[in-house]
Protein backbone atom coordinates (compact mmCIF):
# COMPACT_ATOMS: atom_id res chain seq x y z
CA UNK A 1 0.00 0.00 0.00
CA UNK A 2 1.31 3.06 -0.85
CA UNK A 3 1.25 6.37 1.08
CA UNK A 4 -1.39 7.97 -1.42
CA UNK A 5 -3.80 5.15 -1.27
CA UNK A 6 -4.15 5.39 2.24
CA UNK A 7 -4.54 8.91 2.00
CA UNK A 8 -7.22 8.39 -0.58
CA UNK A 9 -8.98 5.63 2.04
CA UNK A 10 -8.36 8.24 4.10
CA UNK A 11 -10.74 11.00 3.09
CA UNK A 12 -13.32 8.03 1.91
CA UNK A 13 -13.51 7.39 5.65
CA UNK A 14 -13.83 10.46 6.83
CA UNK A 15 -17.01 11.01 4.46
CA UNK A 16 -18.26 7.77 5.62
CA UNK A 17 -18.10 9.21 9.28
CA UNK A 18 -19.35 12.83 8.06
CA UNK A 19 -22.54 10.89 6.06
CA UNK A 20 -22.78 9.36 9.17
CA UNK A 21 -22.87 12.05 11.68
CA UNK A 22 -24.62 14.00 9.58
CA UNK A 23 -27.60 11.25 8.72
CA UNK A 24 -28.05 10.39 12.08
CA UNK A 25 -31.66 12.76 13.14
CA UNK A 26 -33.29 11.50 9.59
CA UNK A 27 -32.58 7.81 10.36
CA UNK A 28 -34.88 5.87 13.22
CA UNK A 29 -33.04 6.09 16.55
CA UNK A 30 -32.52 2.63 16.68
CA UNK A 31 -33.82 -0.20 14.52
CA UNK A 32 -33.59 -4.43 15.42
CA UNK A 33 -31.44 -5.69 12.58
CA UNK A 34 -32.45 -7.76 10.04
CA UNK A 35 -31.44 -11.48 10.18
CA UNK A 36 -29.73 -10.96 6.69
CA UNK A 37 -28.09 -8.07 8.29
CA UNK A 38 -26.89 -9.75 11.11
CA UNK A 39 -25.91 -12.89 9.71
CA UNK A 40 -23.29 -11.04 7.45
CA UNK A 41 -21.45 -10.14 10.64
CA UNK A 42 -21.93 -13.27 12.46
CA UNK A 43 -20.63 -15.69 10.05
CA UNK A 44 -18.08 -13.42 8.19
CA UNK A 45 -15.36 -16.07 7.15
CA UNK A 46 -11.71 -15.46 7.92
CA UNK A 47 -10.07 -14.39 4.69
CA UNK A 48 -7.25 -16.22 3.38
CA UNK A 49 -6.28 -13.23 1.41
CA UNK A 50 -6.21 -9.43 1.74
CA UNK A 51 -9.28 -6.29 0.17
CA UNK A 52 -7.83 -3.81 -0.47
CA UNK A 53 -8.97 -0.60 1.84
CA UNK A 54 -11.53 1.07 -0.53
CA UNK A 55 -13.16 -2.54 -1.03
CA UNK A 56 -13.07 -2.60 3.10
CA UNK A 57 -14.82 1.27 3.83
CA UNK A 58 -17.45 0.15 1.13
CA UNK A 59 -18.17 -3.18 3.57
CA UNK A 60 -18.22 -0.26 6.39
CA UNK A 61 -20.75 1.45 4.80
CA UNK A 62 -22.98 -1.33 3.71
CA UNK A 63 -22.78 -3.56 6.47
CA UNK A 64 -21.62 -1.70 9.79
CA UNK A 65 -22.52 2.13 9.35
CA UNK A 66 -26.19 1.34 8.68
CA UNK A 67 -26.65 -0.27 12.17
CA UNK A 68 -25.94 1.98 15.28
CA UNK A 69 -26.83 1.20 19.07
CA UNK A 70 -28.36 5.00 18.16
CA UNK A 71 -26.47 6.57 20.76
CA UNK A 72 -25.76 9.89 18.44
CA UNK A 73 -29.38 10.58 17.98
CA UNK A 74 -31.11 13.39 19.89
CA UNK A 75 -33.94 10.86 20.87
CA UNK A 76 -31.70 8.82 22.54
CA UNK A 77 -32.65 8.76 26.57
CA UNK A 78 -31.12 5.07 27.12
CA UNK A 79 -28.76 3.86 29.72
CA UNK A 80 -26.02 6.42 30.47
CA UNK A 81 -24.87 6.45 26.62
CA UNK A 82 -23.69 9.85 24.86
CA UNK A 83 -23.40 10.97 21.22
CA UNK A 84 -19.58 11.68 20.06
CA UNK A 85 -18.19 14.96 20.37
CA UNK A 86 -17.04 15.48 16.75
CA UNK A 87 -13.40 16.67 17.67
CA UNK A 88 -12.58 13.19 19.73
CA UNK A 89 -14.25 11.39 16.84
CA UNK A 90 -11.08 13.09 14.23
CA UNK A 91 -8.77 12.81 17.12
CA UNK A 92 -9.35 8.79 17.10
CA UNK A 93 -7.81 8.77 14.06
CA UNK A 94 -4.72 10.53 14.52
CA UNK A 95 -3.98 8.21 17.74
CA UNK A 96 -4.46 5.28 15.87
CA UNK A 97 -1.60 6.85 13.63
CA UNK A 98 0.50 7.28 16.16
CA UNK A 99 -0.16 4.16 18.05
CA UNK A 100 2.17 4.50 21.02
CA UNK A 101 1.94 2.60 24.49
CA UNK A 102 1.27 5.30 26.73
CA UNK A 103 2.25 3.18 29.76
CA UNK A 104 5.27 6.03 30.42
CA UNK A 105 8.48 7.71 28.48
CA UNK A 106 9.47 11.00 27.13
CA UNK A 107 6.40 10.85 24.09
CA UNK A 108 3.59 13.42 23.31
CA UNK A 109 0.78 10.39 24.75
CA UNK A 110 2.46 10.84 28.18
CA UNK A 111 2.93 14.45 28.40
CA UNK A 112 -0.84 14.83 26.91
CA UNK A 113 -2.39 12.50 29.29
CA UNK A 114 -0.72 13.99 32.39
CA UNK A 115 -2.22 17.46 31.15
CA UNK A 116 -5.75 16.45 30.38
CA UNK A 117 -5.95 14.29 33.63
CA UNK A 118 -5.16 17.83 35.08
CA UNK A 119 -8.22 19.11 33.00
CA UNK A 120 -10.36 16.69 34.33
CA UNK A 121 -9.76 17.42 38.25
CA UNK A 122 -9.84 21.18 37.34
CA UNK A 123 -13.30 20.74 35.25
CA UNK A 124 -14.90 18.91 38.57
CA UNK A 125 -12.76 20.91 41.11
CA UNK A 126 -11.26 18.10 42.47
CA UNK A 127 -7.52 17.91 43.91
CA UNK A 128 -4.85 17.39 41.31
CA UNK A 129 -1.33 16.38 43.09
CA UNK A 130 1.32 15.29 40.34
CA UNK A 131 0.96 11.82 39.48
CA UNK A 132 -2.80 11.95 41.29
CA UNK A 133 -4.79 9.93 38.44
CA UNK A 134 -4.74 8.23 34.98
CA UNK A 135 -7.55 7.64 32.16
CA UNK A 136 -8.64 3.94 32.19
CA UNK A 137 -10.86 2.08 30.03
CA UNK A 138 -14.06 3.36 32.14
CA UNK A 139 -15.64 3.81 35.80
CA UNK A 140 -15.50 0.02 35.91
CA UNK A 141 -11.79 -0.05 35.98
CA UNK A 142 -11.22 3.13 37.46
CA UNK A 143 -13.23 1.86 40.70
CA UNK A 144 -11.18 -1.03 40.78
CA UNK A 145 -7.86 0.85 40.80
CA UNK A 146 -8.94 3.22 43.40
CA UNK A 147 -10.49 0.44 45.78
CA UNK A 148 -7.31 -1.88 44.97
CA UNK A 149 -5.35 1.76 47.02
CA UNK A 150 -8.26 2.16 49.21
CA UNK A 151 -7.94 -1.90 50.04
CA UNK A 152 -4.25 -1.79 50.28
CA UNK A 153 -4.14 0.92 52.48
CA UNK A 154 -6.32 -0.47 55.12
CA UNK A 155 -4.67 -3.65 54.76
CA UNK A 156 -1.29 -2.04 55.71
CA UNK A 157 -2.63 0.11 58.78
CA UNK A 158 -3.90 -3.22 60.17
CA UNK A 159 -0.27 -4.39 59.80
CA UNK A 160 -0.96 -6.92 56.45
CA UNK A 161 0.84 -6.54 53.68
CA UNK A 162 -1.72 -7.53 50.70
CA UNK A 163 0.51 -7.51 47.83
CA UNK A 164 2.49 -10.39 49.64
CA UNK A 165 0.55 -11.88 51.68
CA UNK A 166 -3.16 -11.95 50.39
CA UNK A 167 -6.17 -11.42 52.05
CA UNK A 168 -6.40 -15.05 53.43
CA UNK A 169 -6.39 -14.70 57.73
CA UNK A 170 -7.17 -11.12 57.71
CA UNK A 171 -10.34 -10.24 59.71
CA UNK A 172 -12.97 -9.10 56.56
CA UNK A 173 -12.65 -5.68 55.15
CA UNK A 174 -16.39 -3.75 55.03
CA UNK A 175 -17.23 -1.35 52.49
CA UNK A 176 -21.06 0.63 52.59
CA UNK A 177 -22.70 1.62 49.41
CA UNK A 178 -26.77 2.15 48.94
CA UNK A 179 -29.02 0.13 46.97
CA UNK A 180 -28.72 2.43 44.09
CA UNK A 181 -24.89 2.28 43.83
CA UNK A 182 -23.27 0.90 40.12
CA UNK A 183 -22.89 -2.87 39.80
CA UNK A 184 -19.14 -2.05 38.89
CA UNK A 185 -18.63 -1.76 42.74
CA UNK A 186 -19.93 -5.02 43.80
CA UNK A 187 -17.75 -6.78 40.67
CA UNK A 188 -14.46 -4.37 42.21
CA UNK A 189 -14.93 -5.51 45.29
CA UNK A 190 -15.57 -9.37 44.22
CA UNK A 191 -12.18 -9.44 42.03
CA UNK A 192 -10.44 -7.87 44.37
CA UNK A 193 -11.12 -10.69 46.99
CA UNK A 194 -13.69 -8.40 50.07
CA UNK A 195 -16.24 -10.31 49.00
CA UNK A 196 -19.76 -9.06 48.14
CA UNK A 197 -21.17 -9.77 51.20
CA UNK A 198 -18.99 -7.50 52.85
CA UNK A 199 -20.28 -4.32 50.83
CA UNK A 200 -23.07 -3.62 53.26
CA UNK A 201 -26.26 -1.87 51.56
CA UNK A 202 -27.34 1.29 53.50
CA UNK A 203 -30.47 2.79 53.73
CA UNK A 204 -30.92 6.18 51.97
CA UNK A 205 -33.82 9.24 52.48
CA UNK A 206 -36.25 9.21 49.67
CA UNK A 207 -34.12 11.88 48.00
CA UNK A 208 -31.63 8.64 47.08
CA UNK A 209 -28.76 9.86 49.03
CA UNK A 210 -27.24 7.99 51.41
CA UNK A 211 -28.29 8.46 55.35
CA UNK A 212 -25.05 9.32 56.92
CA UNK A 213 -27.15 7.97 60.60
CA UNK A 214 -27.47 4.61 59.13
CA UNK A 215 -23.79 4.91 57.92
CA UNK A 216 -22.67 5.49 61.73
CA UNK A 217 -24.73 2.86 62.68
CA UNK A 218 -23.69 0.49 60.41
CA UNK A 219 -20.07 0.89 60.59
CA UNK A 220 -20.46 0.73 64.46
CA UNK A 221 -22.55 -2.57 64.44
CA UNK A 222 -19.43 -3.66 62.51
CA UNK A 223 -16.92 -2.57 64.46
CA UNK A 224 -18.28 -4.19 67.51
CA UNK A 225 -18.31 -7.48 65.68
CA UNK A 226 -14.83 -7.07 64.91
CA UNK A 227 -14.86 -6.81 61.58
CA UNK A 228 -12.38 -3.97 59.83
CA UNK A 229 -14.46 -1.25 58.14
CA UNK A 230 -12.33 0.51 55.69
CA UNK A 231 -14.20 2.33 52.77
CA UNK A 232 -17.31 4.31 51.75
CA UNK A 233 -18.42 4.53 48.14
CA UNK A 234 -21.06 7.65 47.42
CA UNK A 235 -22.41 8.76 44.54
CA UNK A 236 -21.87 11.66 42.70
CA UNK A 237 -25.01 10.76 40.44
CA UNK A 238 -26.97 7.87 40.69
CA UNK A 239 -27.46 5.32 37.89
CA UNK A 240 -30.94 5.07 38.28
CA UNK A 241 -32.16 8.66 39.23
CA UNK A 242 -29.27 10.77 39.04
CA UNK A 243 -29.48 11.23 42.76
CA UNK A 244 -26.12 13.07 44.25
CA UNK A 245 -25.16 12.07 47.60
CA UNK A 246 -24.59 14.78 50.51
CA UNK A 247 -20.85 14.65 50.80
CA UNK A 248 -20.35 16.69 53.45
CA UNK A 249 -21.33 14.63 56.49
CA UNK A 250 -20.49 11.89 55.04
CA UNK A 251 -16.91 12.84 54.46
CA UNK A 252 -17.19 13.77 58.24
CA UNK A 253 -17.63 10.70 58.95
CA UNK A 254 -15.09 9.21 56.82
CA UNK A 255 -12.61 11.51 58.36
CA UNK A 256 -13.20 10.77 61.73
CA UNK A 257 -13.51 6.79 61.20
CA UNK A 258 -10.97 6.70 59.04
CA UNK A 259 -12.28 5.41 56.14
CA UNK A 260 -11.22 5.87 52.50
CA UNK A 261 -14.11 7.55 50.93
CA UNK A 262 -14.62 7.02 47.06
CA UNK A 263 -17.01 9.28 44.86
CA UNK A 264 -18.66 7.08 41.83
CA UNK A 265 -18.95 10.33 39.35
CA UNK A 266 -18.65 7.98 36.50
CA UNK A 267 -22.38 9.89 35.03
CA UNK A 268 -22.86 12.87 37.21
CA UNK A 269 -19.51 14.39 38.39
CA UNK A 270 -19.24 16.90 35.23
CA UNK A 271 -23.11 18.15 36.75
CA UNK A 272 -20.72 20.22 39.02
CA UNK A 273 -20.15 22.39 35.79
CA UNK A 274 -23.66 23.59 36.22
CA UNK A 275 -24.00 26.96 38.15
CA UNK A 276 -28.13 25.65 38.34
CA UNK A 277 -26.89 22.00 40.38
CA UNK A 278 -23.45 23.07 41.34
CA UNK A 279 -24.26 23.68 44.98
CA UNK A 280 -25.03 19.72 45.26
CA UNK A 281 -21.48 18.84 44.63
CA UNK A 282 -20.55 20.43 48.28
CA UNK A 283 -17.76 18.32 49.61
CA UNK A 284 -16.85 16.24 46.49
CA UNK A 285 -13.11 17.51 46.56
CA UNK A 286 -12.67 16.02 50.33
CA UNK A 287 -13.10 12.18 48.50
CA UNK A 288 -10.02 9.75 48.79
CA UNK A 289 -10.93 8.67 45.18
CA UNK A 290 -12.98 9.89 42.26
CA UNK A 291 -14.10 7.66 39.54
CA UNK A 292 -15.60 9.67 36.56
CA UNK A 293 -16.02 9.01 32.54
CA UNK A 294 -15.23 11.57 30.04
CA UNK A 295 -16.92 8.80 27.85
CA UNK A 296 -20.30 9.89 29.14
CA UNK A 297 -21.68 13.81 29.70
CA UNK A 298 -18.26 15.12 27.94
CA UNK A 299 -19.04 12.97 24.79
CA UNK A 300 -15.35 11.98 24.39
CA UNK A 301 -15.71 8.82 22.32
CA UNK A 302 -15.36 5.29 23.85
CA UNK A 303 -13.85 4.20 25.75
CA UNK A 304 -12.34 6.68 28.34
CA UNK A 305 -12.68 6.21 32.02
CA UNK A 306 -10.89 8.44 34.78
CA UNK A 307 -9.55 7.78 38.16
CA UNK A 308 -8.18 10.66 40.35
CA UNK A 309 -6.64 10.18 43.85
CA UNK A 310 -6.06 12.48 46.52
CA UNK A 311 -2.55 10.99 47.50
CA UNK A 312 -0.91 9.29 44.23
CA UNK A 313 1.85 7.62 46.61
CA UNK A 314 -1.38 5.34 47.50
CA UNK A 315 -1.69 4.21 43.94
CA UNK A 316 1.63 4.03 42.72
CA UNK A 317 2.00 1.58 46.37
CA UNK A 318 -1.21 -0.73 45.30
CA UNK A 319 0.63 -1.09 41.75
CA UNK A 320 4.38 -0.37 41.14
CA UNK A 321 6.01 -3.45 39.79
CA UNK A 322 8.63 -2.30 37.49
CA UNK A 323 10.55 -5.94 36.02
CA UNK A 324 13.88 -4.98 34.39
CA UNK A 325 12.71 -5.17 31.16
CA UNK A 326 10.04 -2.45 31.79
CA UNK A 327 12.79 -0.30 33.86
CA UNK A 328 13.29 3.21 32.12
CA UNK A 329 16.24 4.84 33.74
CA UNK A 330 15.64 8.50 32.05
CA UNK A 331 11.77 8.88 33.90
CA UNK A 332 10.65 11.22 36.28
CA UNK A 333 10.25 11.29 39.39
CA UNK A 334 6.47 10.00 38.92
CA UNK A 335 7.67 7.25 37.29
CA UNK A 336 5.54 5.45 34.42
CA UNK A 337 1.21 5.44 34.36
CA UNK A 338 1.46 1.48 34.23
CA UNK A 339 2.85 1.93 38.15
CA UNK A 340 -0.33 3.42 39.15
CA UNK A 341 -2.83 0.86 37.46
CA UNK A 342 -3.74 -2.68 35.79
CA UNK A 343 -2.85 -1.92 32.37
CA UNK A 344 0.98 -1.84 31.15
CA UNK A 345 0.15 -1.20 27.10
CA UNK A 346 -2.43 1.50 27.27
CA UNK A 347 -3.88 3.44 24.17
CA UNK A 348 -3.66 6.77 23.75
CA UNK A 349 -6.65 7.89 25.44
CA UNK A 350 -5.51 11.57 26.13
CA UNK A 351 -5.76 12.72 22.58
CA UNK A 352 -9.48 12.48 22.13
CA UNK A 353 -9.91 14.20 25.32
CA UNK A 354 -7.94 16.73 24.74
CA UNK A 355 -10.06 17.32 21.77
CA UNK A 356 -12.73 17.36 23.14
CA UNK A 357 -12.49 19.76 26.23
CA UNK A 358 -10.31 22.15 24.00
CA UNK A 359 -13.12 22.42 21.11
CA UNK A 360 -15.85 23.36 23.52
CA UNK A 361 -13.52 24.94 26.20
CA UNK A 362 -14.63 24.78 30.18
CA UNK A 363 -17.73 27.40 29.27
CA UNK A 364 -18.68 25.15 26.34
CA UNK A 365 -18.99 22.43 28.23
CA UNK A 366 -20.56 23.68 30.99
CA UNK A 367 -23.29 25.21 28.36
CA UNK A 368 -23.60 21.99 27.13
CA UNK A 369 -24.50 20.03 30.59
CA UNK A 370 -26.62 23.07 31.94
CA UNK A 371 -28.68 22.81 29.03
CA UNK A 372 -29.14 18.71 29.52
CA UNK A 373 -30.02 19.24 33.18
CA UNK A 374 -32.35 22.19 31.86
CA UNK A 375 -33.99 20.06 29.28
CA UNK A 376 -34.30 17.27 32.22
CA UNK A 377 -36.06 19.68 34.68
CA UNK A 378 -38.11 20.21 31.70
CA UNK A 379 -39.03 16.88 30.74
CA UNK A 380 -40.02 16.60 34.92
CA UNK A 381 -42.36 18.74 34.09
CA UNK A 382 -43.91 17.02 31.13
CA UNK A 383 -44.47 14.43 33.25
CA UNK A 384 -46.05 15.95 36.74
CA UNK A 385 -48.61 17.68 34.32
CA UNK A 386 -49.46 14.52 32.23
CA UNK A 387 -51.99 12.49 34.52
CA UNK A 388 -50.83 9.52 32.76
CA UNK A 389 -47.54 9.83 33.73
CA UNK A 390 -46.07 9.23 37.14
CA UNK A 391 -42.28 11.18 37.77
CA UNK A 392 -41.01 8.79 39.96
CA UNK A 393 -37.65 10.48 41.53
CA UNK A 394 -36.35 14.63 41.90
CA UNK A 395 -34.83 15.40 39.02
CA UNK A 396 -31.11 16.37 40.81
CA UNK A 397 -29.03 15.83 37.93
CA UNK A 398 -29.48 14.63 34.04
CA UNK A 399 -31.86 11.75 35.24
CA UNK A 400 -35.36 11.29 34.44
CA UNK A 401 -37.27 8.08 36.52
CA UNK A 402 -40.68 7.71 36.01
CA UNK A 403 -43.63 5.80 34.73
CA UNK A 404 -46.73 5.53 32.58
CA UNK A 405 -49.87 5.27 34.69
CA UNK A 406 -52.76 5.12 32.52
CA UNK A 407 -56.08 6.00 33.17
CA UNK A 408 -58.68 3.75 34.90
CA UNK A 409 -57.75 1.05 37.99
CA UNK A 410 -54.28 -0.67 37.46
CA UNK A 411 -52.69 -2.66 40.36
CA UNK A 412 -49.00 -2.42 40.98
CA UNK A 413 -48.57 -5.72 39.59
CA UNK A 414 -49.97 -4.77 36.24
CA UNK A 415 -48.55 -1.44 36.29
CA UNK A 416 -44.98 -3.08 37.10
CA UNK A 417 -45.58 -5.58 33.96
CA UNK A 418 -46.53 -2.93 31.64
CA UNK A 419 -43.92 -0.52 32.45
CA UNK A 420 -41.21 -3.39 32.33
CA UNK A 421 -42.33 -3.59 28.57
CA UNK A 422 -42.39 -0.68 27.88
CA UNK A 423 -38.50 0.12 27.12
CA UNK A 424 -38.55 -2.37 24.34
CA UNK A 425 -41.66 -2.06 22.69
CA UNK A 426 -40.83 2.23 22.39
CA UNK A 427 -37.19 1.11 20.84
CA UNK A 428 -38.40 -0.85 18.29
CA UNK A 429 -41.11 1.71 17.53
CA UNK A 430 -37.60 3.90 16.56
CA UNK A 431 -38.34 7.05 17.04
CA UNK A 432 -37.19 7.55 20.44
CA UNK A 433 -35.00 5.37 22.72
CA UNK A 434 -35.12 4.75 26.37
CA UNK A 435 -34.66 1.71 28.79
CA UNK A 436 -35.56 0.59 32.75
CA UNK A 437 -34.87 -0.08 36.09
CA UNK A 438 -36.28 -1.01 39.17
CA UNK A 439 -36.69 1.83 41.56
CA UNK A 440 -37.16 -0.53 45.19
CA UNK A 441 -40.04 -2.28 44.42
CA UNK A 442 -41.44 -0.37 41.38
CA UNK A 443 -40.62 -1.11 37.99
CA UNK A 444 -39.30 2.33 36.03
CA UNK A 445 -38.56 4.41 32.81
CA UNK A 446 -35.44 6.45 33.33
CA UNK A 447 -34.70 8.80 30.54
CA UNK A 448 -30.70 9.94 30.51
CA UNK A 449 -30.10 13.24 29.15
CA UNK A 450 -26.33 13.98 27.70
CA UNK A 451 -26.79 15.07 23.93
CA UNK A 452 -26.90 18.78 24.25
CA UNK A 453 -28.75 18.66 20.30
CA UNK A 454 -31.45 17.24 21.88
CA UNK A 455 -34.92 19.90 21.53
CA UNK A 456 -37.83 20.11 23.67
CA UNK A 457 -39.87 18.95 20.93
CA UNK A 458 -37.82 15.70 21.10
CA UNK A 459 -39.16 15.38 24.78
CA UNK A 460 -42.58 15.66 23.83
CA UNK A 461 -41.87 13.11 21.10
CA UNK A 462 -40.16 11.05 24.05
CA UNK A 463 -43.65 11.11 26.12
CA UNK A 464 -46.13 10.49 23.22
CA UNK A 465 -43.96 7.03 22.02
CA UNK A 466 -43.81 5.89 25.45
CA UNK A 467 -47.94 6.29 25.88
CA UNK A 468 -48.54 4.80 22.38
CA UNK A 469 -46.35 2.35 23.31
CA UNK A 470 -48.09 1.67 26.35
CA UNK A 471 -51.61 1.68 24.43
CA UNK A 472 -50.24 -1.02 21.94
CA UNK A 473 -49.77 -3.27 25.10
CA UNK A 474 -52.69 -2.76 26.68
CA UNK A 475 -54.82 -2.94 23.11
C1 LIG B 1 -23.07 5.65 37.99
C2 LIG B 1 -22.21 4.73 37.17
N1 LIG B 1 -21.13 4.14 37.73
C3 LIG B 1 -20.34 3.32 37.04
C4 LIG B 1 -20.58 3.01 35.73
C5 LIG B 1 -19.66 2.08 35.00
O1 LIG B 1 -18.89 2.83 34.13
P1 LIG B 1 -18.23 2.18 32.81
O2 LIG B 1 -19.38 1.65 32.02
O3 LIG B 1 -17.55 3.34 32.17
O4 LIG B 1 -17.30 1.13 33.23
C6 LIG B 1 -21.70 3.58 35.10
C7 LIG B 1 -22.02 3.25 33.70
O5 LIG B 1 -23.06 3.63 33.19
C8 LIG B 1 -22.51 4.48 35.84
O6 LIG B 1 -23.58 5.07 35.28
Amino acid sequence: MTSDDFRAAAHTAADLAADHLAGLTARPVWQPMDDAARRTLLDATLPATGRPLDELLATVGRDVLPYPMGNGHPRFFGWVNSAPAPAGVLAALAAAAMNPSSAGGDHADVHLERAVVRWIAELVGFPHPPGGGLLTSGTSMATIVCLAAARDRAARAAGWDVREDGLAGMPPLVGYVTGETHSCVRKAAELLGLGSKHLRTVAAGPDGRLDPAALRAAIARDRAAGLLPFLVVASAGTVGTGAVDAFDPIADLCAEERLWLHVDGAYGAFGVLDPEIAHRYAGLARADSLALDPHKWLGVPVDCGCALVRDPAELRAAFSLVPSYLRDEAAGELGWFSEYGTEQTRPFRALKVWATIAHRGRDGLAADIARTTALARRLGELITADPELELLAEVQTSIVAFRLRPAGPTDDTALDALNRELPAAVQRRGRAFLTGARLGDREMLRACLLNPATTEADLVVLLDEVKAAGREHTG
